[in-house]
Parts: structure tokens; C-alpha cells; sequence
């Protein structure tokens, strides 16, 4: 979703941004813009489409020379993605320079601020609300962005992430940050600001991430103008929007360049569906005790006695994530014994919901930006609960909010349709759950079972990945029906969702997930000869009933693919094709069964020739509601 990136410092800023918006493209946007700072003042280029458009168009340009700029990708929120709805947006200051902006996120009171600035003599060119935003900038301009911008802040309601620069001030970048990411790059003689540090660090690794109400000023510019010796000098302030001085840490990005690079794979998803082993690795590594039996997260240590206490789980998220949290739910009950619910983020916060004392409310998130479990986190907590962040993003919001956390540490994700952040999501709530259910009923026994199962997942998942081409060969045979079912019960429940969410995502093939049960309420009048039913099937509890659910499909013409486990001969008798995970205990099944879920989809899109990192309409990053 909308990315931002912009550049103050010695360098030519427009190769610059292009190469940060392409590095943003991952996020999922619909049209994009740039604006240089040249000897002639600000040159703007906007255009709909892909950066490769923007490219061409500002290749054709004369003369966009300049060391300071900023760039946008839009993902369309007020009107249309069109040409003069992308960013940047721009005003003109009283004293006749021209100010622009870059902003993501949403400005709830735009109508009002328009109907104000429309009274003033403002004429606007857009739909926006980020136009509103600039006006006001220009409006509340007195020779100063960053007081400019502090004032325009201080009369907006809603979310922003923003990045200003002004045609009067030829060597000053202004950005600020409410609700929506931004991070500083400190590199020599230069800055770079942008939404999501994988614009950032193939230029520097040190950062600074800006707070909820903070501005920074960042200047780059020769000597003699800044006064402070040396052919080039760069100076950096904070303030808050009432323009308190506030003091930020240079921190580090966790991360390399070749993380977020193709690396000889096809697509980024690609790439994180055999990332997955490792991942799974990363996410496990110093986290199993086996010698004193049990669960280490240095994350939770503070808060154990609440977490061993709670009454009531509560976990939230959107999307992939919440499949996850779906099984987190069957895990908490199961293993630990605490009531837990997994409920959509953007349901809980606006429900009024009702929080018992010791309720612990788990956010669940790959980006930890999500607008809603962000939303949800903040309800739950601001009415008494426990806030725990399971994220990915070090140091994202999401991760700063929560009292207490786990970390996924899968590494970036930039693919849109997750797959590696799942495996992350569920393997560390089975983490929490041992971690709590250890102190409560768990015996060192069972712990001692599942820590040693939990240290074989890797391989294991390495194995299922060796079906990569063999599962691609089954999805040929059915990627012509539009219409699929994923059936599956207990653990295998949630996997059915995400089998189908993954498929409905980047092959736009219409796709169900649902218990098995419930099948044969309803759904089951849509089985007709060859219409593709997968269903997640590893041996448990509930084997003998789903293998009565396939029987049920099977007479109906279904076409069955099924997900079984390793040495399960029988399934094959009854499904026309089979992938097989090893055997494991049920509760972890979920972190193996998806896999064949996501190379089927994998599969299915490119079959389908669609653009498997880019699908359309989808953004990475959901930052607002
Ligand atoms: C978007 C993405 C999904 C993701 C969901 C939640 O919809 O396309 O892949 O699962 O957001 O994202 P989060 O970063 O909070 O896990």
C-alpha cells in the first residue's frame, strides 16, 4: 500500500527515488509520482501504471536535476488512481513558491479543511485528501516547512506519513509520521526517507524511526549555506508537531540488500516458499531448551506471571495472519487450557468488545503496520489487557506499541501473497503456548515431544518443498475450473482458509475454505463433475470423518487433491492427487500442510500468466482501514 521514499543530500535524487519506488512496488500501489528540486524550481512527473511508466516519463523530461526530491506510489483511496490523483501534490505559498507533498495514509477531516481552503481562494486539481494537506502547508506558510507543516499537522485528524519539501527552501526535507510508517536513512552527506526500509538499505543501514506526532527536518546542502565548515554539511532536528525538540536513536537495520532481492528466483514468493526451512530455523533458533525442557522468548520473561495468570486470550490480526491466529486459538485451548479467540481486527476494535481482567490480547502481524490489529491492540489494551505483539518487522509499529513480544525473525517478506510469515506466525504461537502451557498443565514429557518435533520441522519442510514440480504438474490438470473448495478440520481448518485465500489472491481463481463439516451445509450443491475439492488430510483425530467428507465429494464427480500423511497409501484410493507431508503431532501440522497449499497457488497463477508479486488490487501493507 502507498509507499513513500525521498532524498535529501549530494547525489542526483532522481535515480535515487526511482530506484526506492521499485524497491516499494512489492507493496502493491496503482499509479506513481515524483517532484525534484532543480535550478528552475520544482519538476514534477505523475503518471498511472507502473514505475516502469514514470520511468520512460521522466526520462523524456528536460533537465530534472537536483539533489532533492520525493516519490510516491499510490494505492488509491480518495478518487480514482488517475494522472492528477497522484502524488505528489502540490500549493503555492503566498509569497509564490511551490510546496510538495507525499503523504499515506488518511486525513479524516479533509472535507472541512477543503471546504476552508476552498473559502480562502484554493483551487484544487485533485480528489485527494493529500492535496488538502498541501494547500494547508501553503496556506500556514510563513518562510519555514517545518513550522508550516507543523501547524498543518496540528489541525489534522487522521493517519499520515508524509514528506514535504518547498521551492523557497531548495536544501530542506520535512517529513512527519502519525499512524503510518516512516524511517529516516542517515548516510553520508544524506538522507533518505521512505515508508518501508527496503528503499532504504541499499544506501544505508543506520535508521531513525520516527514517533506518532514527530517531525523531522533534514537539510543537506553546501557549506557557505549551512555555515558549519566543510564543502558539504547535513543537519537533522525533531520535534514533535508542537515543536518540542525531541531526541531520536540511530538504530540498525536487521536486515541485508540480498534479503530483499531475487537472488536467481522468479518471483519473490517464489523465493520465501524456499526461504521456508530456513525461516523456520531462524524463527526456532535459541528458542528450544531441550536440557531444561522448555520454550525460551526473552521477549515475554517480564511479563510471565500475567501470561501464566491470564484467563482469556484474545488474538487479532487480518488476513494470513489470521489464519494464523485461528490455529494460535486451537493451540492456546488445546495445549495450554486457556479460553482463547482469534477474531478479525477490524471487527474487534469497533464492537465495543468486552475485556475481563487478565485477558491477554496477542496482535498478530508480518508487517506490523496493519491499520486494524494496530486499532484493535490499542482498544484491547487501553481497556486492561496485556498487549503482545507477534510480528515480524523489528521495530515496526505494531512491535513498539505492545508491552511485551515475540518476534517472527523469518526476514523480509516483500512477496504479497505470505507465505513464509505464516510458518513464523504459527510456529511462535505454538512457542507462547508452550511457554505458558509449560507452566501450567504441560508435562515435561509432552514439551519435551513437541520441542523435539518443533527441531524437525525444517527438514521436514524441506522435504515437502522437493514436490515443488510434482504439484505443479497436478495443478495443470485442474487450473481450468474457476471454482475450488479447501476442506479440512481442527488444525487443518485454518489451512483450508489460507489454501484458498493464497489461491483467491494471485491466480483470481474463485476459491472456499471451510471445515469439512460444514460442507454438507450448503456448499456441497456446488460439486458438480471435476470441480477441483483440496483437502487438507494429514492423519489425527479427525482422519476417518474427513475421509468420509472425500468419499461424499468423490460421489458427486469432485475432483479431489489432498494433502495426506507420509506412507497414507489408502488416501490415494480415494483422492486423484496426493501430496504428502511427514508425519508430525497434529498441532503442528499446519506449519507443513500449507505448503503444498502455497506452491498450488504459486502453480495456478502462472499458469494462468498472472504477475504472481504484484496481483492486482492487493497491497502488501494495509495501513488504513
Ligand atoms: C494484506 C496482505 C496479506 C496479509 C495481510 C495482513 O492483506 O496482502 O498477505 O496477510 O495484509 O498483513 P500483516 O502485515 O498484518 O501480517
Amino acid at each position: 500500500m502507498c509507499g513513500i521514499v525521498a532524498y535529501v543530500g549530494n547525489r542526483q535524487a532522481t535515480p535515487l527515488l526511482l530506484e526506492g519506488l521499485k524497491r516499494l512496488e512489492y507493496r502493491g500501489y496503482d499509479s506513481a509520482g515524483l517532484a525534484v528540486m532543480t535550478p528552475d524550481g520544482l519538476k514534477i512527473a505523475r503518471s498511472v501504471g507502473r514505475v516502469s511508466v514514470l520511468e520512460t516519463m521522466v526520462e523524456n523530461m528536460d533537465a530534472a536535476d537536483g539533489t532533492l526530491g520525493l516519490a510516491h506510489t499510490r494505492w488509491a483511496t480518495h478518487g480514482a488512481p488517475t494522472e492528477y490523483n497522484a502524488h505528489p501534490h502540490t500549493g503555492m505559498t503566498r509569497s509564490g513558491h511551490r510546496v510538495a507533498v507525499v503523504h499515506n495514509g488518511t486525513i479524516e477531516n479533509y472535507a472541512t479543511l477543503k471546504k476552508y481552503l476552498t473559502e480562502k481562494g484554493q483551487v484544487f486539481d485533485s480528489e485527494t485528501d493529500t492535496e488538502v494537506l498541501a494547500k494547508l502547508i501553503c496556506e500556514l506558510y510563513q518562510g519555514d516547512l517545518e513550522k508550516a507543516v507543523q501547524a498543518a499537522l496540528r489541525e489534522v485528524n487522521g493517519t499520515y506519513g508524509i514528506a514535504a519539501i518547498c521551492e523557497n527552501e531548495p536544501h530542506t526535507l520535512v517529513c512527519a509520521r502519525k499512524g503510518a510508517p516512516l524511517i529516516i536513512g542517515v548516510a553520508d552527506k544524506s538522507y533518505v526517507v521512505a515508508s518501508d526500509a527496503a528503499a532504504i538499505i541499499s544506501h544505508t543501514s543506520q535508521v531513525i524511526s520516527l514517533d506518532d506526532h514527530q517531525v523531522a527536518k533534514l537539510c543537506a546542502g553546501p557549506e557557505d549555506r549551512l555555515g558549519d565548515g566543510g564543502p558539504w554539511s547535513v543537519q537533522f532536528k525533531t520535534t514533535t508537531i508542537d515543536n518540542i525538540p525531541v531526541t531520536q536513536e540511530v538504530t540498525r537495520l536487521d536486515f541485508e540488500l540480498e534479503q530483499i532481492e531475487l537472488s536467481g528466483f522468479k518471483h519473490f514468493m517464489h523465493k520465501e516458499i524456499f526461504e521456508q526451512p530456513d525461516a523456520l530455523r531462524n524463527c526456532l533458533r535459541g528458542r528450544l531448551d531441550h536440557r531444561d525442557c522448555r520454550v525460551v522468548l526473552g521477549g515475554l520473561s517480564r511479563y510471565s506471571r500475567e501470561l501464566v495468570r491470564a484467563k482469556r486470550f484474545i488474538l487479532t490480526a487480518q488476513g494470513t495472519a489470521y489464519h494464523a491466529g485461528l490455529i494460535g486459538e486451537y493451540l492456546l485451548e488445546d495445549l495450554a487450557k486457556i479460553p482463547a479467540r482469534c477474531e478479525y481486527a477490524s471487527e474487534f476494535r469497533y464492537r465495543n468488545p468486552i475485556i475481563e481482567p487478565d485477558t491477554v490480547a496477542i496482535a498478530i502481524s508480518q508487517s506490523g503496520e496493519t491499520a486494524d490489529p494496530l486499532a484493535a491492540l490499542r482498544e484491547a489494551r487501553d481497556r486492561g489487557a496485556l498487549a503482545i505483539g507477534a510480528v515480524n518487522a523489528v521495530g515496526s509499529t505494531i512491535a513498539r506499541e505492545t508491552d511485551a513480544g515475540v518476534y517472527l525473525h523469518v526476514g523480509p517478506e516483500i512477496g504479497v501473497a505470505s507465505t513464509k510469515a505464516f510458518l513464523g506466525q504459527v510456529t511462535v504461537l505454538t512457542l507462547i503456548t508452550l511457554y505458558i502451557g509449560k507452566r501450567r498443565f504441560l508435562s515435561d514429557e509432552v514439551v519435551r515431544t513437541y520441542l523435539r518435533e518443533l527441531e524437525r520441522l525444517p527438514n521436514y519442510a524441506e522435504r515437502v518443498l522437493e514436490q515443488f514440480d510434482s504439484i505443479g504438474k497436478a495443478t495443470e490438470r485442474c487450473v481450468d475450473r474457476d471454482n475450488w473448495l479447501f476442506l479440512g478440520r481442527g488444525y487443518n481448518y485454518p489451512t483450508a482458509l489460507e489454501g484458498a485465500l493464497k489461491l483467491k489472491e494471485i491466480s483470481y481463481i474463485h476459491a472456499e475454505g471451510m471445515p469439512a463439516a460444514e460442507m454438507k451445509h450448503g456448499p456441497i450443491a456446488l460439486i458438480d463433475k471435476g470441480m477441483p475439492v483440496v483437502f487438507v488430510a494429514p492423519q489425527g483425530s479427525q482422519y476417518d470423518k474427513v475421509m468420509i467428507n472425500i468419499e461424499e465429494i468423490r460421489a458427486r464427480g469432485g475432483r479431489v487433491l489432498a494433502v495426506a500423511t507420509e506412507g497414507d497409501q489408502a488416501i490415494s484410493n480415494y483422492a486423484d492427487e496426493v501430496f504428502y507431508i511427514p508425519s508430525v503431532p497434529e498441532p503442528l501440522q499446519p506449519i507443513l500442510s500449507v505448503i503444498p497449499l502455497q506452491i498450488l497457488a504459486y502453480h495456478a497463477a502462472l499458469l494462468r500468466g498472472h504477475d504472481v508479486d504484484k496481483p492486482r488490487n492487493l497491497a502488501k501493507s494495509v495501513t488504513v482501514e
